[in-house]
């Protein structure tokens, strides 16, 4: 069988990026990262890329029209080198038509709670704000809505402490074995 190819999208870190490129080297994943999509030149993430030898690009949003405007370009580069699947790992930007209706069901997700609670950018502070005993990781398809579309997997964890930057440390520890689970599922189609 051929080996699928992903394409990575983030803005900040790229924990979830370089666990998914790891997967990919070790045999855990059979697929290879051809591409990293980052909207914040100069983020973290895209030192990794090139640490781990992947193809980046970088953009800044606002010097497009629009957002189709970028995702035109987007799509193009993602087809001109094959890409079967998306994953957004820490992108902060919401998904548009032009790449959702290219890539139908071929854009997952990964966000620090368990959906539908606590979507947006902030999710696990907004959680412990709430006083959450229960946290967890959710993946999932993406639609046009911020962190919407169906569940794919998720994983729970019982936290009662008060440190945010533990449980942090937790959930993206969790985050990064679910997403490899997940992506095994999207390539091997079995859901
Ligand atoms: C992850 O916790 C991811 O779930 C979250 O951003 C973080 C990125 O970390 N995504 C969202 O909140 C999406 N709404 P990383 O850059 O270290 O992978």
């Amino acid at each position: 069988m051929k080996r699928a190819k992903l394409a990575v999208f983030a803005s900040g870190s790229g924990s979830n990026y370089q666990a998914i490129v790891e997967a990919c080297h070790d045999g855990r994943i059979e697929a290879d990262v051809v591409l990293l999509v980052c909207d914040k030149p100069g983020a973290k993430v895209l030192e990794r890329a090139e640490r781990y030898g992947t193809e980046s690009f970088a953009f800044n949003p606002k010097d497009y029209e629009s957002r189709d405007a970028y995702e035109t370009l987007l799509a193009k580069m993602l087809e001109d080198r094959g890409v079967d699947y998306i994953c957004l790992a820490g992108y902060m930007r919401i998904v548009g038509r032009v790449l959702l209706e290219r890539f139908e069901q071929r854009i997952v997700n990964i966000h620090p709670s368990l959906l539908p609670s606590f979507k947006g950018a902030h999710a696990i502070q907004d959680a412990v704000d709430y006083g959450v005993k229960i946290f967890g990781v959710t993946t999932h398809f993406v639609d046009e809505t911020l962190d919407g579309g169906r569940i794919i997997d998720q994983a729970a964890i019982v936290y009662e402490g008060s440190d945010v930057e533990e449980l942090t440390n937790l959930i993206h520890n969790i985050e990064h074995k679910l997403y490899v689970k997940t992506i095994n599922k999207l390539i091997n189609k079995k859901f």
